[in-house]
């Protein structure tokens, strides 16, 4: 799939591109099947909401599970990101988020790159987001919201949250988000949510402002995030472990566009189990 002059110009702009239905429900069937067994899973990868059972992340899925492993290496994906980057792309982060009926908590306002810099030492924003629906997303299970353009701001100041949700996050203070917001439009535009059936796809900047609220409604949210790096600006430390944040930086090669459905044979390396060096970190820098 090649993103069309139109489509990179306002990436450029806004900082997301969101494209309904690009996956079937045949192929999002094959996800979502897969979905229950993982998140049953006592592991560490699987972090629960806080004072709840309900899974909130599930990480590192394509490591260990065929039809995850497969959409990791979907052209689909993956094309686009190589094309806006110029570059081959490893994985830096995969997670099932669950954001599920009733349970699913909040996602503060946060940039992703936030993070890569401060805790993995990320050199560049040359990282990205690409997320699939696994159910039908709308105003009432917890969306998405983006404040079109904020990406151009660069790396803004974020203070480290650990307490508010049982994941912590480089969160923006509510004065920034205000001016933020108003910047872009205010009333006006200055908050997007894309929203759509199971199967669409959203690809976002690693600086672009976003968050999402609980979810209230009796509708689950799962969806999936890929966290496409440049080969050449991979993480200079190992601090979070690394089923958070991989350390494997061989670019990835692309599967047939129908892998999903024809169950094109994957390696899951962490098939038999994660390897305890997936726990240890450090907060040296690697070793150029
Ligand atoms: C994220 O920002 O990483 C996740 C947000 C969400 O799933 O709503
Ligand atoms: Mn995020």
């Amino acid at each position: 799939m090649e993103l069309t002059q139109q489509q990179i110009e306002a990436f450029d702009k806004d900082g997301y591109l969101f494209f309904p239905e690009l996956f079937t429900p045949e192929e999002v069937k094959k996800l979502n099947e897969a979905v229950p067994e993982l998140y049953d899973r006592r592991e560490a990868y699987n972090v629960r909401e806080k004072g709840s059972q309900a899974v909130r992340t599930n990480f590192a899925a394509h490591l260990y599970s065929a039809p995850f492993a497969r959409l990791g290496r979907h052209p689909r994906m993956v094309k686009p990101v190589e094309q806006v980057f110029g570059e081959k792309l490893y994985m830096h982060q995969f997670k099932i988020n669950g954001k599920m009926a009733f349970e699913g908590d909040v996602w503060q306002w946060h940039q992703d790159y936030g993070t890569w810099i401060n805790d993995d030492m990320m050199p560049e924003p040359r990282a990205m987001n690409v997320a699939i629906f696994l159910d039908d997303v709308n105003q009432y299970n917890g969306p998405l919201m983006f404040i079109p353009g904020s990406h151009k701001r660069g790396v803004l100041k974020a203070g480290h949250d650990l307490t508010t949700t049982s994941y912590p996050l480089w969160t923006i203070d509510n004065q920034l988000i205000r001016q933020l917001v108003e910047r872009a439009g205010g009333r006006e535009g200055g908050i997007v949510s894309p929203q759509g059936p199971a199967g669409s796809m959203i690809l976002f900047h690693g600086c672009l402002v976003h968050s999402s609220t609980s979810n209230l409604s009796p509708w689950n949210r799962v969806s999936v995030y890929l966290s496409l790096c440049a080969v050449s600006n991979h993480i200079r430390r190992f601090k979070r472990p690394e089923y958070i944040a991989h350390r494997d930086f061989t670019p990835i090669e692309c599967l047939p566009d129908d892998c999903l459905l024809s169950d094109h044979p994957v390696d899951l390396p962490w098939g038999n189990g994660m390897p305890n060096s997936a726990l240890e970190t450090s907060l040296e820098k690697i070793p150029a």
